[in-house]
């Protein structure tokens, strides 16, 4: 057997939870089971053969949806998916003496990411009520430290953070690339982009896997300073975006009545799913993302495994003791996963007491 790199070796397998053929309702990962808007999927009918003979033209992506978000193309990279802008991160900026600071609970990746460079993992917890503690990141970074994710909104919790406590992270470590992940910006509408160019160590991650209904597409975007991003493209490979995802774009932008209508019908679900979950006990957290998280306590493992008995698929959070996380899906699909959670409920109401 060939010898891996120390860190290399030192990493678990990241499984995809994907799940087996008897679930039909997937509501672990975050995706939209919506699906994406008609206008992409016409698009794609439309592409012939010589286009998909040829390596797509990432440069005329990034022309568009820079102008879209009001920064220089110079200043965007458009990556597959926001994992890749995440990875390009973490081997542009990390070497094996080197400190990441995340907040943890946190989304899985930037670990793997960040392990797979050699770099030191550094945890900072939450507060106790799972919110942004500005102190504590504060206090934990160090002239070793090179670079600070931080989620907003946050997966799994769905709270935001205040835009003056990211400010203060920027200032307080202007050695580390401090990367801002907005996976879950359409959901929420606060964004730091007007400060790319401004404060040289941001770079704000995005993607068109979540509002955008495009996951399996795999099309995101890493944006930042000109001085830092004409780095980062050093690493990329020229055709890393797939040509389906760079002639879908313009439709995927301009459809922007699609993406508003998606984010209502969250909205709307999130906010009855919560007074269904209020009404059973159960305590969950504000939320301005497409999912909730949600503390079923003792229930926790029942309820995942009657869910998946049922063909429904929940993500467990073993780092938030009692939690699992729920994608929000379409108002019938929600209807369908309260009604099994209900009979778990009826034969075993203890939670309603002690929960909350
Ligand atoms: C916070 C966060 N960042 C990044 C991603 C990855 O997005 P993409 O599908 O664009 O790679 C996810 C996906 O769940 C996420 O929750």
């Amino acid at each position: 057997m060939l010898k891996a790199r120390q860190c290399v070796r030192e990493m678990r397998v990241y499984h995809s939870p994907l799940c087996g053929p008897e679930i039909d309702l997937r509501l672990d990962l975050n995706e939209s089971t919506t699906g994406c808007s008609p206008r992409v999927l016409a698009k794609i009918r439309s592409l012939d053969a010589k286009l998909l003979a040829l390596y797509p033209d990432r440069e005329s992506g990034e022309k568009l949806l820079s102008d879209f978000l009001g920064v220089k193309a110079e200043e965007l990279l458009l990556t597959n998916g926001a994992d890749e802008g995440i990875d390009l991160l973490c081997r542009a900026y990390l070497d094996s003496e080197d400190e990441l600071i995340i907040i943890v609970p946190a989304f899985a990746m930037y670990e793997v990411f960040a392990q797979s460079t050699g770099a030191r993992i550094v945890r900072v917890s939450t507060a106790a009520d799972l919110s942004f503690s500005v102190e504590k990141v504060l206090q934990a970074i160090t002239p070793r430290t090179r670079m600070i994710v931080i989620t907003n909104p946050n997966n799994p919790t769905g709270l935001a953070v205040d835009r003056a406590d990211i400010l203060r992270v920027l200032q307080a470590a202007p050695s580390a690339a401090v990367l801002l992940d907005e996976a879950y910006f359409d959901f929420y509408g606060q964004t730091m982009m007007d400060q790319i160019g401004k404060i040289p160590n941001l770079f704000i991650a995005r993607t068109f896997s979540k509002a955008y209904g495009l996951a399996g597409m795999r099309l995101g975007a890493l944006v930042g300073a000109v001085e830092q991003m004409s780095v980062v493209r050093r690493i990329i490979a020229p055709f890393n975006v797939n040509a389906f995802a760079i002639e879908c774009l313009k439709e995927a932008l301009d459809d922007r009545q699609f993406v508003a209508n998606y984010v209502e019908q969250v909205r709307s679900t999130r906010e009855s799913l919560g007074q269904q979950l209020d009404a059973m006990g159960l305590k969950y957290w504000p939320s301005f993302t497409n999912f909730l998280l949600v503390n079923f306590r003792e229930l926790r493992q029942s309820v995942l495994d009657t869910m998946t008995a049922r063909g429904i698929a929940l993500r467990d959070r073993p780092d938030c003791p009692g939690c699992i996380r729920i994608s929000i899906g379409t108002p019938p699909e929600i209807e369908r996963m309260v009604s099994v959670l209900k009979e778990i409920m009826v034969e075993k109401p203890v939670v309603q007491q002690v929960a909350k």
